[in-house]
């Protein structure tokens, strides 16, 4: 059985407070995006194995894909270790970029497994929470509010369709450590340990684009990333892709999720395939996808 597990960007994302469990409070909206990972399942006897065809992404039991076949045995009633699986990988949402791909792969993988051993959609629901902040939207797709950790959703009324253009710098940024430098800054404007600090907030609001551009079909709300100023204090090199796609006149341009990609929305193929062109040099790695609807998502991503 093959499917297909698609990436993600924020075209906002907001930190709202900051959580006694060390997590943060977000607001934010995700959004689906064509590009994505194959998995690729064979049931064959023997223990559980899992391949990717990148040797830079792990293919132990530190993957979630691993990690959602354990709990996925565990709640069916099985004992010990899963097995009779091979899982191959292949890998094409670039990893630490902020596009979701481990937690897609894993949500991709719950849906898979929950079938071959019968598991019940509560049961999918806690393993998606307990693997990550970001499984749970991908159960779901499309255009999506999520508060909370990003995992309480709401689904959303379906962004006009756009295109994307996707920058990879050449360095990759960990999730826990982008909210480490966002409360570094928060800290520092004072407001460290409660609401998210209003001056920060509003600081990168406005340095991610403000809102929606006249006469454009781009999302009809704010694009913009409260990690962003934390991150790209560490490398510049964010906001440097983020100038040089509004030069390219994107309709919205920030970074996704704790990064490091950075995406440009445009309306038209051809602007996006010329700031793709631009955008792309020695260093940094450009993709050019599209958004993907909640159906298109729904109906691609089925098991
Ligand atoms: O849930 P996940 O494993 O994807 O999160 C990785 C890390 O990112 C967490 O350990 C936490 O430090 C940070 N995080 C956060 N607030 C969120 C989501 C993630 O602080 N809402």
């Amino acid at each position: 059985m093959r499917v297909q597990a698609f990436a993600k960007i924020n075209l906002s994302l907001r930190v709202v407070a900051t959580r006694d469990d060390g997590y943060h409070e977000l607001r934010t909206i995700f959004q689906s995006i064509a590009l994505h990972d194959t998995l690729t399942f064979t049931r064959r006897r023997g223990a559980f194995a899992l391949t990717a065809d990148d040797p830079a992404c792990p293919s132990d039991d530190t993957n979630l894909i691993w990690r959602a076949a354990d709990r996925m045995w565990k709640a069916s009633g099985r004992r010990g270790a899963p097995r009779d699986v091979a899982v191959h990988l292949k890998k094409r949402i670039p990893l630490q970029a902020g596009l979701g791909g481990g937690s897609s792969d894993a949500a991709a993988a719950l849906r898979v497994f929950a079938r071959f051993w019968r598991v019940a959609d509560t049961a999918v629901r806690d393993a998606a929470v307990a693997l990550g902040a970001d499984v749970p939207y991908f159960l779901e797709g499309g255009t999506a509010l999520g508060l909370d950790r990003g995992d309480l959703l709401f689904p959303l009324i379906d962004t006009p369709p756009a295109w994307v253009v996707l920058v990879m710098p050449p360095f990759g940024v960990s999730t826990k450590e982008a909210f480490a430098w966002w409360d570094q800054l928060a800290g520092r404007a004072g407001r460290a340990g409660g609401l998210a600090a209003p001056k920060l907030a509003r600081g990168s609001r406005s340095s991610a684009g403000g809102a929606r551009k006249a006469g454009g079909s781009g999302p009809a709300f704010e694009v913009g990333n409260d990690l962003e100023e934390a991150v790209a204090a560490r490398h510049p090199e964010i906001a440097r892709i983020v100038r040089a796609l509004r030069a390219e006149r994107a309709v919205q341009a920030a970074m996704s999720g704790s990064g490091s990609a950075v995406f440009g929305l445009f309306d038209r193929r051809a602007d996006a395939a010329r700031a793709d062109g631009a955008l792309a040099s020695k260093t940094r790695r450009t993709l050019l996808t599209r958004t993907l609807n909640r159906s298109k998502y729904q109906r691609l991503a089925a098991t």
